[in-house]
């Protein structure tokens, strides 16, 4: 890892200055994910038409004030070592390696395709941001581990809708969250 030039004037007590900066690092990105995706909930809560309008709608609202208290658990983290958060959309949208949520007024299977794509990319980093944290900081991966529980209970509860009775998931070998969306609204009406 590349020697960094703004360490932190402090951190929490055990770790080197170089250690707390590569956490608040790593945690950061987390950050960044974790408050597009209680936005990315919201736009859904409000986007979602159709027969299932109220279940998917009713279902985000707790998954928001969940992620949200993970985005609020994660900053005050990176403060703590030491670090300023960057909590802003302009850094957002600067930092993110991923795309805008593509889609707007859809179904609630759309919709839920869409997110069961956002899901697995979303928890996917934060098992590696937690596999990172391993060794430098126990404090950041048991908070990262805590999250990652919550999170998959959530993918579960989306994933649900689009699960067969055999087990199968209807959005299974989709790459994108559109190729997601439109096997899913395939698989509802097969
Ligand atoms: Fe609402």
């Amino acid at each position: 890892m590349a020697r960094r030039t703004d360490l932190p004037k402090f951190t929490v007590p055990s770790l080197t200055a170089e250690d707390g900066a590569a956490v608040a690092t790593i945690l950061q990105g987390r950050l960044h994910a974790l408050n597009d995706l209680a936005l990315t909930l919201k736009h859904i809560h409000w986007n979602v038409v159709g027969p299932h309008f109220i279940a998917v709608h009713e279902m985000l609202d707790p998954q928001v004030e969940a992620v949200r208290a993970m985005v609020d658990a994660v900053a005050e983290r990176i403060a703590t070592l030491g670090v300023a958060p960057k909590g802003t959309p302009g850094a957002i949208v600067a930092e993110r390696t991923w795309d805008d949520y593509s889609i707007g007024r859809a179904g609630a299977i759309e919709h839920l395709g869409a997110l069961d794509a956002v899901y697995q990319g979303v928890i996917e980093s934060h098992r590696a941001a937690a596999a990172e944290t391993e060794e430098l900081d126990a404090v950041t991966n048991d908070l990262l581990v805590g999250e990652l529980g919550e999170l998959e209970l959530f993918h579960w509860f989306v994933r649900a809708h689009l699960e067969s009775s055999g087990g199968a998931l209807s959005t299974n070998g989709a790459v994108t969250e559109r190729g997601a969306a439109t096997k899913a609204s395939a698989g509802a009406k097969s």
